[in-house]
């Protein structure tokens, strides 16, 4: 490119103005030299420090650099396969979800047209013949990954009176129609018969029906039950009779954002088809006070027998995933992942940087920990000792709903623990990581989509394995 600009990148790097630093975006216009109008000169930062992540960041900023430039079709090279030594596959598929994901946008309720975008076509140029079924496949597979994260994010981004539990059972259908797989959506009736008293409980202050979305991959072995993913699917959490306080409720709107994740984990499943049986579970309801509310003093029967005390209808997460996470041990499905935006107590530990890691398997945790370091998304294990059982005791019932402020979210994952039964089971809380409040490489404001790129990760591997 240099040469075909007569020197001019050269030049610009000897005068100083390109430094190649990590997000670094210079336009040159070609002025007729070569067909594109325009160039843009990436930096990549150092190259002893190059990695895919880096990879997927300079992208996204480069393809958003484009779009403000008014872009329609951007072309790019594999960053990171040339000097940067990094495996082209794996680069193709770097390169493809940092423009994906760093080009999303949330527009749906804006009347007015946005000033520059979409970009409509992203182009990956590779020169080297042999390489270019590499070049594919990590295009296709970062293509239906970073799609599947776009999806997710939509449904967290959308507001609670366009995201109610029938319309999340809705959408689930709609993905198992397009992609192959098999959805079921149990209604308040049957959740009664399997005595989902838990769920049913945060959902009788609603006048919403609660519904539980059951979305099926089977790839792999009629006789192998296959693993679970389970996500929280609260479409909107006041609260409930114990009423949060008003200040930015409207972010709870987001709190079915596990849900979402599973179902989007599915979707690539659909897609990329590995020889691998997977279910997700996702019990969605709105936690809402009225006079039907549970309240504070309630007791109430989950799925496994289990009698659990509400000392605050705020702890509803637990709730609804307790009879999600008995279910999944009824199927013997094995082993099991819960995502969930389960406390706050988990963002004041680990910001809006990290998402917390809860598990009762090692063996479990280590490919987890694996496929969110692969992924780029921070993940951090929690500790689980018994000691912190104490807390959520009860008087009245089997357990509380509530062990307090003091490790909130090492009693919420524990409280989890007592429906896993016998299966290795791991727990995301991402309470402070699906939502941003800033652009950042790839991730753009508002819901991130976090975990779905490791969940997606975990289950190739073991598709794989
Ligand atoms: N959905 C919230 C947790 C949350 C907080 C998610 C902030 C995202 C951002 C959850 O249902 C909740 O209210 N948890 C309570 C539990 C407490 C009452 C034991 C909390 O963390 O305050
Ligand atoms: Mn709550
Ligand atoms: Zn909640």
């Amino acid at each position: 490119m240099d040469r075909a600009l007569g020197g001019t990148i050269a030049e610009l790097i000897a005068a100083g103005e390109i430094k190649g630093k990590l997000g670094e975006n210079t336009l040159i216009h070609a002025l007729g030299r070569i067909t594109p109008k325009r160039i843009i000169v990436a930096g990549l930062g150092k190259q002893s420090e190059l990695t895919l992540d880096r990879i997927r960041r300079a992208t996204a900023e480069a393809c958003r650099f484009a779009r403000g430039k008014g872009a329609k079709r951007v072309a790019t090279v594999v960053h990171g396969a040339g000097a940067g030594g990094i495996e082209v596959d794996r680069a193709a598929q770097a390169v493809a979800e940092g423009a994906v994901l760093g080009l999303y946008t949330f527009r749906r309720h804006m009347s007015k047209e946005p000033d520059n975008g979409p970009v409509e076509e992203l182009l990956i140029v590779e020169r080297d013949e042999g390489r270019l079924a590499l070049v594919e496949k990590g295009r296709s597979v970062g293509q239906a990954i970073a799609g599947a994260v776009n999806f997710a994010r939509d449904m967290i981004n959308e507001p609670a009176n366009f995201m109610t539990p029938a319309d999340m059972a809705e959408t689930a259908g709609r993905v198992a129609a397009d992609y192959g797989l098999q959805c079921t959506v149990l209604e308040r009736e049957q959740m009664r018969q399997l005595g989902m008293g838990a769920l049913l409980g945060v959902a009788q202050g609603s006048s919403q029906p609660p519904k539980f979305i059951i979305l099926e991959y089977k790839g792999g072995p009629a006789s192998d039950r296959g693993m679970a993913l389970v996500g929280k699917g609260i479409t909107f959490d006041s609260g409930g009779i114990s009423l949060k306080p008003d200040d930015n409720m409207g972010e709870m709107k987001g709190d079915m954002a596990g849900g979402a994740t599973v179902m989007a984990v599915l979707r690539v499943l659909g897609q990329l088809r590995p020889e691998i049986n997977v279910t997700a579970l996702i019990p969605a309801t709105e936690n809402l006070p009225s006079g039907t509310a549970l309240k504070p003093g309630d007791v109430v029967k989950a799925m496994n027998g289990k009698t659990v005390e509400i000392v605050t209808t705020d702890a509803e997460g637990r709730l609804i995933l307790a009879d999600a996470l008995s279910y999944a041990a009824k199927l013997g499905l094995s082993p099991m992942v819960d995502v969930a935006t389960l406390t706050g107590a988990c963002r004041v530990a680990l910001g809006d940087v990290t998402t917390g890691a809860f598990g009762n398997s090692e063996d479990l945790m280590r490919k987890v920990l694996a496929a969110a370091q692969e992924a780029g998304e921070r993940l951090w294990q929690m500790p689980m000792y018994e000691e912190y059982k104490e807390q959520y005791k009860s008087e009245v019932a089997d357990i509380k709903n509530s062990g307090g402020r003091y490790g909130g979210a090492i009693t919420a994952a524990q409280f989890l623990g007592e429906f896993v039964g016998d299966s290795p089971w791991v727990h995301l809380d991402i309470a402070g990581t699906s939502f941003t409040g800033k652009e950042k490489g790839y991730v753009v404001k508002g819901a991130t989509g976090i975990m779905v790129r490791t969940l997606a990760n975990l289950v190739l591997a073991a598709g794989r394995s």
